[in-house]
């Protein structure tokens, strides 16, 4: 329950429309009870007036008895009526306030989440999968919310109507009191078992649902390698197999819901039974009128749904709990970046890599050991180097993904850990290896790296397609740069996607520009198309170019050669093949396979 504790400062901030709520569940709670007092009255009095008519019976006195009673009961039943109506609209007011309430704080929430997953680094993607973190998101807020609307509400009508009812049958008559309450708290507890396991079977439900929805989702973004593999039969009987232990645990659930109704009607049929077996007793012995027993069974009707929901709320109260414990998990993860210097950074003089060495988390053997090397501005360094050798690492460092776990970074001297990350990324064009594309436009894809307030973006992002050798490609589809790339760029090809990334990162025109082997997909004169392009617009700036291929790395002003986490060779082109070691042997290589 202590979970909870952290929604109370949203209570706080609504705490207007929760008094008004409170007032409104009173105000209705009091208009249900004056029409079971009406009734009393207008029974009551029949009573008498029925003993009144026999006596006048065969006189002219017995018409007017009629007459009047008739109108005495005309005039009850309108207030009944009215009182309802009142009562209604007390109720609307009531959810009105309360549930709008709990929407509002849903919202807030699931802000404050979102706000602080977007804070959080990395890492904490790396260990959590996305299913999970849409979970706490949706499924575990919407829980949450249950317990600040219905149940909170639920609560708040339980506790005055008992107050109000009880107080009202006690005035009546203590000892039927007892009798009509004795069996409301086994009708609780019971809904309240009832409920446990409708809860423990939906989640099981919930948790086959997010397994078929995932493997439906993989398959629908796999669909080109299961059609290429032809494997389609294999899939729908996996598909099957998830469908089929769905329908079981859906008709487990089916069964239980089942006996939750008739449960309640069973023991609210009890109570009345007994108000009325009791109550005539009573009437019998003279402690009580007919019309009482008329009341009693109005009370018990009303005390029967908020007890029940009792029951039903310390379930709901329950979950939301294990919920806000799972989001409050989450919300207490610190980002393991971070940057507490506010100044503005402008980069202006070199780059360095001092002694660096990095570990993944979970991993014994170093991704990088001991790199050193530094970039003036104005120069261009490629790193060369085997699948595997460290080389997206040394990107994800300089973009200050992670921290180092030896050495520093330097950025103007200064180290990477008190500089403003936001500041430093602001310096920095990155066009990632693995391309990742948005569900929308390619001129949107594209001015995505733009801040909110550039201006003619327009031209920026024609002039940053022209940059990426990408306009030709454009033009030759259907609605140009507003052609929909499809989830994750479907539609376009691996070199296409690659181009589009570059064009993203070349559109902020940016300090610092980053390539890792994003050039991977794209055919040699492309590739030199680019490059060239590259030359003109990084004149004075600073390129970091990472690639598996000496055509895209021999005019860089240094390269690296990376292994294994090592630098082993480093120096300009004409250096490193007069060296006639490892770069020397790979350019061979690769000659050789472009003359064949
Ligand atoms: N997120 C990660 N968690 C754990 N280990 C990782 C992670 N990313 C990379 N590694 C490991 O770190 C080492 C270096 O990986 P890195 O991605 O830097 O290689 P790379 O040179 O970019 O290779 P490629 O040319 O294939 O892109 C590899 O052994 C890899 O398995
Ligand atoms: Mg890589």
């Amino acid at each position: 329950m202590k979970a909870l504790k952290h929604l109370n400062k949203y209570f706080y901030k609504y705490r207007l429309r929760f008094i008004l709520g409170l007032i409104f569940v009173t105000a209705s709670n009091l208009f249900a009870v004056f029409p079971a007092q009406s009734v009393r009255i207008a029974i009551d009095l029949i009573q008498e007036n029925l003993n009144l008519y026999q006596l006048y019976n065969g006189t002219s006195m017995q018409a007017n008895v009629e007459h009047q009673v008739g109108w005495v009961l005309l005039y009850f039943s309108g207030l009944v009526l009215l009182f309802a109506l009142i009562k209604g609209v007390f109720m609307y007011l009531m959810r009105q306030t309360l549930i709008v309430m709990s929407r509002f704080v849903e919202y807030d929430l699931k802000n404050e989440i979102f706000n602080h997953y977007q804070q959080l680094s990395l890492s904490f993607y790396r260990k959590n999968n996305t299913g999970d973190l849409m979970a706490r998101i949706s499924e575990d807020v919407g829980r949450v919310r249950m317990y600040i609307g219905p149940a909170v509400m639920y609560l708040m009508n339980l506790a005055v109507t008992i107050i109000v009812v009880v107080w009202a049958m006690f005035s009546v008559n203590i000892k039927l009191s007892i009798y009509v309450l004795i069996p409301l708290p086994i009708l609780s507890y019971a809904i309240f078992y009832v409920n446990n396991i409708i809860h423990q079977r939906s989640d099981a439900i919930q948790s086959q649902l997010s397994k078929v929805t995932s493997f439906v989702q993989e398959a629908f973004s796999g669909m080109r390698v299961i059609k290429t593999f032809a494997v389609e039969d294999y899939s729908r009987e996996d598909f099957e197999t998830y469908a089929d232990e769905y329908r079981n645990r859906s008709m487990d659930l089916a069964k239980v819901d089942a006996t939750f109704f008739p449960l309640m009607v069973f023991l609210t049929g009890m109570s009345t039974l007994i108000t009325i077996f009791v109550g005539g007793m009573l009437v019998i012995s003279g402690d009580i009128s007919i019309g009482n027993i008329a009341e009693f069974v109005i009370y018990v009707n009303m005390l029967v749904w908020p007890v029940a929901s009792l029951g039903f709320t310390t379930s709901l109260i329950q979950r939301a709990a294990a919920s806000q414990q799972r989001i409050n998990e989450f919300l207490n993860t610190k980002p393991e970046i971070i940057s507490d210097n506010d100044e503005p950074f402008i980069f202006e003089k070199s780059i360095a890599f001092k002694n660096v060495s990095f570990c993944y988390p979970n991993k014994t053997e170093y991704a990088l050991k001991n790199v050193s090397f530094k970039v003036n501005r104005g120069d261009t360094l490629a790193i060369l180097g085997t699948t595997g050798s460290g080389k997206s690492t040394i990107v994800q460092l300089l973009l200050r993904m992670m921290d180092v776990n030896e050495g520093d970074i330097l950025y103007d001297e200064k180290d990477i850990k008190t500089i403003n990350t936001k500041e430093l990324k602001k310096q920095i064009g990155y066009a990632p290896q693995d391309v990742f594309l948005f569900s929308d436009t390619i001129a949107n894809n594209i001015s995505f790296g733009l801040t909110s307030d550039a201006q003619h973006i327009d031209e920026l992002i024609k002039e940053a397609s022209n940059n990426a050798a990408l306009t030709s490609n454009i033009n030759d589809m259907p609605n140009g740069f507003a052609t929909i790339v499809g989830e994750r760029g479907i539609t376009l090809s691996g070199g296409q996607k690659q181009r589009v990334s570059i064009a993203r990162a070349l559109i902020k025109n940016p300090e610092i520009l980053i390539f890792d082997d994003c050039l991977s997909a794209v055919d040699n004169k492309t590739e030199s198309e680019i490059l060239e392009n590259l030359q003109r617009i990084m004149k004075g700036k600073t390129a970091f170019i990472i690639s598996h291929r000496v055509s895209s790395v021999k005019d860089a002003s240094h390269i690296l050669v990376l292994d294994k986490g090592e630098i082993v060779e480093a120096g300009n082109h004409i250096d490193l093949l007069m060296k006639n070691a490892r770069y020397a042997e790979l350019y061979q290589s690769q000659l050789q396979e472009e003359v064949a």
